[in-house]
């Protein structure tokens, strides 16, 4: 059995979810119950607050743990990284009220700086000779300028609409974050079979991610013409049809790019065009 802790509310939750049901992960109740098994896999989910989940997994509470980057480096457990999950994206940054004129990071030099991460931040301004107040809240830092608990914050952007409701300007980008998935460093041979099946699982998914299969018909003289468009994984599907001087073309593209390269493809005769969705890819 592998016990991984997860958040049970917010930014990572969703996906979270997300990524462990399409591993066929099926766990049923979450949120309101703290553990939580698997129904057909050896697996059980330990709901907790992001900020526990390092200190958690480093103790062996929990044998692996997904949690926000900046939460692991803040709390600077000791258990390791084994893998970027590329979802939650977001930065810790500083940020000032917007009316302030910003000449540089020395604007901070004697100011009062709100923030649920003292630690990386200490760490920055001491890295740039910065001597500020560190003032420690654990919610709402958005709100601390405005009500003058403090000149400035240091917190986590995302799309930045809270910082722009609360009329503050992102001044200083100090770490970037996402998602990451954490081990704890003695791991017995069994949950390591367990985790390789998971992250197998995980990457299946991952890599069908805006991945679309896209099939067609078109005059088999343009088959090279048509497979310069398409990348594939290893090369294109062509097969031929029963009309002769006609191919069927199948392969695997980038959702974005289908949009680029349609109307080429239909100066180049192509007909019939399917694109369906990939549940789950296998490298
Ligand atoms: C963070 C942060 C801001 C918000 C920024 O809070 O404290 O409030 O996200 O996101 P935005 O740039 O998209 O507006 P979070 O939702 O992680 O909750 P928490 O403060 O309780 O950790
Ligand atoms: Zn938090």
């Amino acid at each position: 059995m592998l016990r991984i802790a997860v958040q049970s509310k917010g930014r990572l939750f969703e996906e979270t979810s997300t990524m462990l049901a399409e591993s066929s992960i099926k766990v049923d109740g979450g949120k309101r119950t703290l553990l939580v098994k698997a129904k057909n896999f050896p697996v059980e989910i330990l709901y907790l607050r992001d900020d526990d989940i390092p200190q958690v997994v480093a103790a062996g509470i929990a044998d692996v743990g997904i949690v926000g980057e900046n939460e692991f480096e803040e709390k600077g457990e000791d258990a390791v990284i084994i893998k970027r999950l590329d979802f939650s994206k977001c930065r810790l940054s500083l940020a000032i009220p917007e009316s302030i004129d910003y000449p540089g990071v020395q604007w901070f030099n004697g100011k009062k700086i709100a923030t649920s991460y003292p630690n990386i931040l200490k760490r920055f301004l001491d890295k740039n000779n910065i001597k500020a107040e560190i003032h420690e809240i654990m919610g709402s830092v958005e709100v601390a300028p405005g009500i003058g608990f403090a000149d400035g914050i240091f917190d986590i952007v995302s799309s930045g609409s809270t910082l722009v409701s609360n009329k503050l300007r992102e001044v200083e980008v100090v770490m970037k974050s996402e998602a990451i998935m954490i081990a704890n460093k003695n791991l017995s041979t069994e949950k390591k079979e367990i985790l390789d099946e998971l992250l197998f699982r995980f990457d299946s998914y991952k890599n069908a991610e805006g991945k679309k299969y896209i099939m067609m018909n078109i005059p088999t003289n343009q088959i090279e013409a048509v497979c310069k468009l398409l990348p594939g994984m290893k090369s294109p599907t062509v097969t031929e049809l029963a009309t002769p001087g006609w191919s069927s073309v199948q392969s695997v593209i980038a959702e974005d790019s289908f949009w680029e390269i349609i109307n080429q493809l239909k100066a180049l005769g192509a007909e019939g065009i399917l694109v369906v969705p990939i549940e789950k890819m296998i490298l």
